[in-house]
């Protein structure tokens, strides 16, 4: 990948579901500091420290599933601020993720939905919700990615 770079074949190469310590193994070895790493993230699933650990190598965050699947949707806290910002839930949780200098990838098979989830610009979630919000329980165990992130950072 590094060698595509180089050749001018590619502009940037990121990872994928790293944890701290793949990160730091990588960064002793790679020549092209990764521009972006993917990873679950949203008010269940925060991967604080993984967040922290790129902003301070300056990758960036893409956050995938940052509606948390569609399960995060009807979470009372969400559907409550969504309320009070006068936004729909699933806008709350893009402008969540985008209030942590992340970008996201959320996933819709409705035309309607997609155009809902981008309308972010001009309004933000005031910082005592946006604490709130960060501070809802943990779902991992409701989400079959999480599985798969507890499994891999076990490895
Ligand atoms: N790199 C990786 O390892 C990895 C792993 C998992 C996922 N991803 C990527 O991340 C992207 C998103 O992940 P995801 O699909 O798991 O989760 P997501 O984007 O958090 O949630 C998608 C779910 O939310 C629903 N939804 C979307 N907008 C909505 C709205 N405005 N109102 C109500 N419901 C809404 C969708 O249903 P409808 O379709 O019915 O609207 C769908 O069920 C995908 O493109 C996927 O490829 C990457």
């Amino acid at each position: 990948m590094e060698k595509l770079v180089k050749d001018n074949l590619v502009r940037d190469i990121g990872v994928c579901n790293f944890t701290i310590r793949k990160l730091e193994k990588l960064l002793k070895l790679a020549q092209t500091t990764p521009s972006v790493c993917q990873m679950e993230m949203h008010p269940g699933w925060r991967n604080n420290k993984m967040l922290d650990a790129c902003k301070r190598n300056g990758i960036h965050v893409t956050a995938y599933s940052p509606l948390g699947s569609g399960n995060l949707i009807h979470h009372p806290v969400v559907e409550m601020i969504a309320k009070k910002v006068n936004k729909s839930p699933a806008q709350v949780l893009v402008k969540w993720a985008f209030q942590r200098g992340t970008s996201v990838i959320a996933k819709s098979t409705h035309a309607d939905r997609i155009k809902e989830n981008i309308m972010v610009a001009g309004w933000e979630i005031p910082q005592e919700d946006f604490q709130v919000l960060s501070s809802i329980p943990d779902q991992a165990v409701y989400t079959s990615h999480c599985w798969l992130t507890l499994i891999y950072t076990a490895l």
